[in-house]
């Protein structure tokens, strides 16, 4: 037997997000703790105080936040642009809130979040009565948002399964006042719809012949505090499975307190698939508003896999990694279904295509997804690009650290965006397991 570490990651980001926003809107005191302190739940934090509201700082420890709610309604209107930096849940979660609110406001990002869609929430929110004056180019940011804190109801069908849209959708029903049904091809992350019904703002959600339908039918007047503790974040903990699965020998790595919820831990039946050692030990406190445990992985031969439209929505942050795992496993790895991947912070499909082809892997760029060709126990070696984008960057740093050939990634020092301490933690854990 190897060596055998415990190890945590900072907190979950999509949490974070949501539970400084909704606490912002609560009446009351929402006692915070674990919240993830990294670039994008601090632009959303800078955005939600140039709208008026006093935010304590975010502890690097995961220590206890006290955050003052101004309700539903006590939102200002801002002075600045509010430049929600890298975030793209920052920015269409605001979006969403602020048609709802009696306000205008304009909201901006940095050079990769000005490439993103914003028309799938705009439209949308501009059919429930907010007004949008786009500022640069259309279906994207700057924009600015003239909001309505009563709102018209909303039937929406979005084409895409998306969390942001979702949420975006339920806070501008929230602070807008309005009844908002939305229904999305599969079901993706649920994270909002878990703590709104937690502060008193209730939200049904169940499959029906299209995919999956929530709706919130009566939204309250005001909604309660929030009492949480933030797990660690899976899709963090994912790059630590694979620098295990993809470091071979004896080691075994437990990561403690990582998110459980169903619609985020696609990742770990497809390690599981293939041929990685995934134990799960859930560790839920009752009565808790998510689940969570720990994780014990132990590598294995890993064997190629394919993915599809039906698991995407449950792993898309984490479909880089599958593709980097499929380059050292045994066969062929195919993800499909994952058009998205091209509207994340980069277009996720041709970094990681541009990327492994940098280091002399087969692999074919596909519309909506790709195939890469496996060769188990090769040296990789080449230079490859960030794309500017954290998580690729940090998929590429597993890699070149696991593989033991010299693969350099130019630009790697963008993983802030969602992982602080990721270089830190990586260099550790391979000194311990290597
Ligand atoms: C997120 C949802 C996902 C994910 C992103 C965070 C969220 O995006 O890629 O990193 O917090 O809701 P989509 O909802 O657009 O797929």
């Amino acid at each position: 037997m190897g060596a055998r570490v415990r190890i945590r990651v900072p907190g979950d980001k999509s949490l974070s997000q949501r539970a400084l926003i909704l606490s912002v809107l609560g009446r009351g005191t929402s006692r915070l703790k674990g919240l993830l302190c990294s670039g994008d739940t601090e632009s959303t934090l800078r955005a939600l105080r140039g709208l008026g509201v006093r935010v304590p700082n975010i502890p690097r420890d995961g220590s206890e936040v006290l955050i003052n709610g101004v309700g539903l309604e006590g939102l200002k209107t801002p002075v600045n642009v509010l430049d929600l930096g890298n975030s793209g849940t920052g920015a269409r979660l605001l979006l969403g809130m602020l048609a709802g609110s009696n306000l205008s406001a304009t909201i901006d990002g940095d050079a990769s979040l000005r490439m993103r869609p914003m028309a799938r929430v705009m439209e949308p929110l501009e059919l429930m009565g907010a007004r949008f004056k786009l500022l640069g180019e259309v279906d994207r940011l700057p924009v600015t948002v003239h909001g309505c804190s009563q709102l018209k109801p909303l039937e929406w069908s979005s084409p895409v399964a998306s969390g942001q849209i979702k949420s975006s959708l339920l806070l501008a029903g929230l602070t807008g006042s309005a009844r908002t049904v939305l229904t999305e091809p599969m079901k993706s992350r649920d994270h909002t719809e878990r703590m709104l019904n937690a502060v008193g703002a209730d939200v049904i959600g169940r499959e029906t012949d299209d995919g999956w339908r929530v709706e919130m039918p009566h939204p309250p007047d005001e909604i309660g505090p929030l009492d949480f503790t933030v797990p660690g974040d899976i899709s963090s903990a994912a790059f630590v499975l694979t620098l295990v699965a993809l470091g071979g020998g004896g080691t075994e790595v437990t990561i403690q307190s990582v998110g459980l919820n169903r619609t985020r831990t696609a990742f770990l039946d497809v390690l599981s698939r293939m041929g990685v050692h995934i134990e799960v030990h859930d560790r839920t406190p009752e009565g808790s508003i998510e689940p969570l445990g720990d994780l014990v992985v132990r590598p294995g031969g890993l064997r190629g896999t394919s993915v599809g439209a039906v698991e995407v929505p449950c792993l898309i942050d984490e479909l880089p990694l599958v593709a980097v795992l499929g380059a050292c496993a045994e066969g062929e790895t195919k993800i499909t279904g994952a058009r998205e991947l091209r509207a994340k912070e980069s277009d996720r499909i041709l970094a990681v295509t541009e990327n492994l082809r940098a280091l002399g892997v087969v692999v074919e760029e596909l519309d909506d997804g790709l195939i890469v060709q496996g060769v188990p126990g090769r040296k990789l070696s080449g230079r490859v690009s960030a794309f500017d984008d954290h998580r690729i960057a940090m998929s590429f740093s597993v890699l070149a650290r696991a593989t033991g050939g010299s693969v350099d990634v130019a630009d790697a020092g963008v993983s802030d965006v969602s992982f602080p301490g990721f270089d830190q933690l990586i260099q550790k854990l391979t000194e311990q397991v290597g």
